[in-house]
């Protein structure tokens, strides 16, 4: 197993009628940003219940932060932070106002071009050079409520690129399972897939020693097998719904991740579909996963056969059969949870993306990507073209 650190200060709280605890979790006497998206949490009742939780305390509302938050939109929250002395920041929404809030947090005190924080990924370590937060999570996905990093485009020159650093936790995350009832079921399905991949990203690398990150991986993915077809159809159903938000949560809250290597190309292609063609981060994950897979077949295989035989139940034949089988299972799957897995049956004009991609990785001056940095520019330009 390789050396690992575990650290996770996030004051995580889980259940129905959870938010009224805000009253004691935000410090205090502070005057507080509450940031939010385009306007759901009005439809669903979340808006009201943190400002009857909130009350006595001075809010300043921030609406309007995109899925896919952007810089421009950020900053005027940071403008805002800078003008009028705000000690605290809320985020109500889903991974998109959360990622937002960690970089507005980061913004603020930042001494220099803000788009640097982006462009030269800096990590922040340092929590008294950032503005605290916490967060009431209303859309299990991302697991931003429970960890550190954050993803935010640049809208003028398309860059969807990440931020983060161990003074970028929530100081708490409230998690009632009931907030999903108002999801949209492409949301939902979004969710699945995306927790789905996450766990992928960290597991489905090469066999290794670490034996209970292994189960542990196993068994987000069988769960979120289990209950992720039903809990799109019957959101309301507690039993569903808890155990989705908390797979989301455990797939990326850093747990599974220690100790083990891991690979995140397919989330580094997805983020340029998103910021070519705005394709749903989830939909980009369940287009590019399978194809690497397929790409990096001769890496992955021994894996590819472990998952395939404990997570899909495919009794074993040879190696490289039981690992086609679970390419299949998992694009199956992809399917059931109403994806479409390729590129021009999300998005029109797509000659040129993986040129596009090649360019900009190119211009990054990344050459290998993936656990064994063995996947080139050219495996990049394959499992693109295979995707169109
Ligand atoms: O903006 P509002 O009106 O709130 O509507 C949102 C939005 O339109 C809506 N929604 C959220 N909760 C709802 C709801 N509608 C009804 N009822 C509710 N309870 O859902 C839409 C999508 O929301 P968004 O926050 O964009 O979705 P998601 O949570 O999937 O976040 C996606 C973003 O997170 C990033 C992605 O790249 C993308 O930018 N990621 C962040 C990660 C992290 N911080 O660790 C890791 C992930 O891999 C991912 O990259
Ligand atoms: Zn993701």
């Amino acid at each position: 197993m390789l050396n690992f650190e575990l650290y996770n200060p996030v004051n995580y709280i889980f259940g129905k009628d959870q938010i009224a605890k805000l009253s004691e979790l935000v410090p205090a006497n502070s005057k507080v940003l509450m940031a939010f998206g385009g306007g759901s949490i009005f439809k669903n009742g979340v808006y009201e219940q943190v400002k009857n939780a909130l009350k006595g305390f001075e809010i300043v509302e921030f609406g309007g932060i995109e899925p896919n938050p952007r810089f421009e939109t950020l900053m005027k929250a940071v403008q805002i932070i800078r003008e009028q002395k705000i000690d605290f920041i809320l985020a109500v929404g889903g991974g998109s106002v959360i990622d937002g809030v960690k970089f507005i947090s980061a913004a603020v005190n930042f001494d220099g071009n803000e788009e640097d924080i982006l462009r030269k990924r800096i990590l922040f370590k340092d929590t008294k050079a950032v503005v605290p937060f916490g967060t009431v999570l209303t859309l299990p996905a991302t697991g931003s409520e429970m960890n550190s990093g954050a993803v935010v485009t640049i809208e003028a020159t398309q860059e969807k690129l990440t931020l983060g650093g161990s003074a970028l936790f929530p100081r708490f995350s409230i998690v009632d399972p009931t907030v999903i009832t108002s999801l949209p079921k492409r949301q939902l399905q979004n969710g699945v897939v995306d927790a789905f991949t996450h766990v992928m990203e960290q597991y489905l690398t090469f066999p290794h020693d670490a034996l209970l990150q292994d189960r542990l991986a196993e068994s987000i993915l069988k769960t979120l097998i289990e209950v992720g077809p039903s809990v799109v159809e019957n959101p309301g159903d507690y039993k569903l719904a808890s155990n989705f938000v908390w797979c989301a949560t455990m797939a990326l809250n850093g747990l599974i991740q220690k100790g083990v290597p891991s690979d995140w190309a397919t989330h580094m292609i997805g983020h340029e579909l998103t910021a070519l063609y705005e394709i749903d981060h989830a939909r980009t994950l369940a287009i590019i996963g399978p194809n690497l897979y397929k790409v990096m077949f001769e890496t992955k295989k021994d894996k590819l056969a472990q998952y395939g035989e404990r997570v899909w139940n495919i009794s074993r034949n040879t190696v490289d059969e039981t690992a086609h089988q679970a390419i299949e299972k998992t694009i199956e799957f992809f399917h059931i949870m109403g994806m479409k897995t390729k590129i021009s049956e999300n998005a029109e004009n797509i000659e040129n993306t993986a040129d596009f991609i090649v360019n900009r990785f190119e211009e990054r001056g990344w050459k290998g990507l993936g656990e064994k940095q063995n996947i080139t520019l050219e495996k990049v330009r394959e499992i693109v073209e295979m995707s169109y």
